[in-house]
């Protein structure tokens, strides 16, 4: 029902405020009931005092009507407003006072009260319309009950006085809450505004993607930490969606250019019949399509996996020269066509803790890229050798080198050197980002030294299997 955040701040604030107004209200309310009717008592209490003093001869001698006379004419209430009765202590009256009303209060039951208990008696009773504060006073002469002095009054005034007192009560409380809650709902729209803008910003940049950022506002406090944060998850969104739209761009153009080259072949090769051996060749060239695309969509693939955490890998104690023979097995046949010769200086007893066909996933894209980037007639030599609390695995080669300023950018998905003779070659760039992520995933590093025209060393750095069970056991 209630949409806004103002409008629900400013409710609850002046809910809890009238509730506590309430309880003010009350307690002020009966502490001045109590007052009033304090003083009243007191009244009554001194009048009838002041009559048992004339009654026993205070103020001279006479008949009970002459007395009584004398004391209804006592200042302390007007005539009009006061009962005086007295009466004997067998309960009869013996003079009285007041308007008609008040004399119809029957006054035996408190009278006979005062008698019996000796102490002065307070009643409040009803007297038609209104009701009546009768006090009932035992007067005692030479040590014995001689009459019962009834002073009452009406509580009409005190009523009176108390409903003035509410009606003020109530009309400052209205004052408090309207105050609070114009002020509150002022406050409350000036402190929200920067979220408003922040909202309307927020829009903005959902829509359009402009690079529009929050204004971050210099308060210190929370909106210009939600500001700053909205701002870095942006940036976040921004970049990831850059890479997104890079990384779709890239696959395809990688894609498209194997299925150019076959699509072109196959076309060229269905305009006339052709040779067996033609055919032949146009299915080569078309297999050799298929598998780079192959290769290409399975990095991809480990990849995209990797990015989402979904690769676990399987791990357990592995004796890396197994893992550099496998791989050197897979690809020593490649390297002899190419025409470089292959060497290996491993030896066994280097465990580490890792999945195998990972590994040997990481030394075939090593070597290929060895074998891929050096001329027919180099060399390429693998080592492997204890480094720290570690291994070390070299693939080194004597081929084209990379550029200084390409050694940093290599290790980037879909980077591939600038210079032509790399250019020549066919590859996807995404070999590398595998090798640093297998590495990572391992708890090691990768690194490469290269100087142009000179060779390259990749250099794989693995934890040994004792290093690798002591931070698993920290
Ligand atoms: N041994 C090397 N000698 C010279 N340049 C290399 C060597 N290894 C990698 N590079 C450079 O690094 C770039 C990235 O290598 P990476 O293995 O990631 O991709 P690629 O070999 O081009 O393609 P693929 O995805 O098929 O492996 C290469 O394009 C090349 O320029
Ligand atoms: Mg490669």
């Amino acid at each position: 029902m209630l949409k806004s955040v103002r409008a629900k701040v400013v409710l609850l604030r002046t809910a809890i405020l009238a509730v506590m107004l309430l309880f003010f209200g009350l307690a002020l309310h009966r502490q001045a009931s109590h007052g009033l009717e304090a003083v009243l008592d007191n009244t009554l209490r001194c009048q009838a005092e002041y009559a048992a003093y004339v009654l026993h001869g205070g103020e001279g001698g006479g008949e009970i009507a002459e007395l009584g006379e004398h004391i209804v004419a006592h200042r302390d209430l007007p005539r009009d407003r006061k009962l005086i009765r007295i009466l004997n202590a067998q309960g009869d009256v013996l003079f009285e006072s007041g308007p008609s009303n008040f004399k119809q209060v029957n006054g035996m039951a408190p009278a006979a009260k005062a008698v019996r208990s000796g102490e002065l008696v307070y009643e409040t009773v009803a007297t038609g319309r209104n009701s009546m504060r009768l006090i009932s006073l035992p007067a005692v002469d030479q040590e014995h009950i001689q009459h019962v002095v009834q002073v009452g009054t009406s509580l009409e005034a005190n009523q009176h006085q108390l409903w003035k007192f509410s009606r003020i009560l109530f009309l400052c409380g209205l004052a408090i809450l309207t105050l609070v809650t114009a002020g509150g709902w002022w406050i409350t729209g000036a402190a929200l505004r920067p979220v408003r803008m922040m909202v309307g910003t927020a829009k903005r940049i959902g829509t359009t993607d402009t690079g529009d950022r929050l204004e971050v506002p210099d308060s210190r406090d929370e909106l210009e930490e939600l500001a700053r944060t909205f701002n870095d998850m942006i940036d976040r969104l921004e970049s990831a969606s850059k890479q997104m739209r890079s990384f779709t761009a890239y696959a395809s153009h990688q894609l498209r250019t194997p299925l150019t080259i076959m699509k072109g072949e196959i076309e060229v090769a269905l305009r006339k019949p052709r040779s067996a051996q033609e055919q032949d060749r146009v299915l080569q060239s078309a297999l050799e399509e298929i598998n780079l695309m192959s290769k290409i969509v399975n990095d991809l693939l480990t990849l995209a996996r990797a990015d989402s955490g979904e690769v676990v890998l399987e791990t357990k104690p592995v004796d890396l020269n197994d893992v550099i023979q496998g791989a050197v097995s897979h690809r020593r046949v490649l390297a002899e066509m190419h025409g470089c010769s292959l060497a290996v200086n491993s030896s066994r007893g280097h465990r580490v803790w890792a999945d195998r066909d990972r590994l040997v996933e990481l030394i075939e894209n090593l070597l290929d890229n060895a074998i891929k980037y050096t001329p027919s007639g180099e060399k390429i030599t693998l080592d492997l050798r204890r480094d720290g609390k570690g291994f070390l695995i070299s693939v080194t080669d004597t081929g084209t080198g990379i550029a200084s300023d390409e050694l940093d950018k290599i290790f980037e998905r879909f980077y591939r050197g600038k210079n032509s003779q790399t250019q020549r070659i066919r590859g996807s760039g995404l070999g590398l980002s595998i090798c640093k992520w297998i590495t990572e995933a391992h708890g090691g590093h990768i690194r490469v030294v290269s100087r142009i025209g000179q060779g390259s060393t990749f250099s794989v750095w693995l934890p040994s299997l004792e290093a690798a069970s002591q931070i698993a056991a920290r």
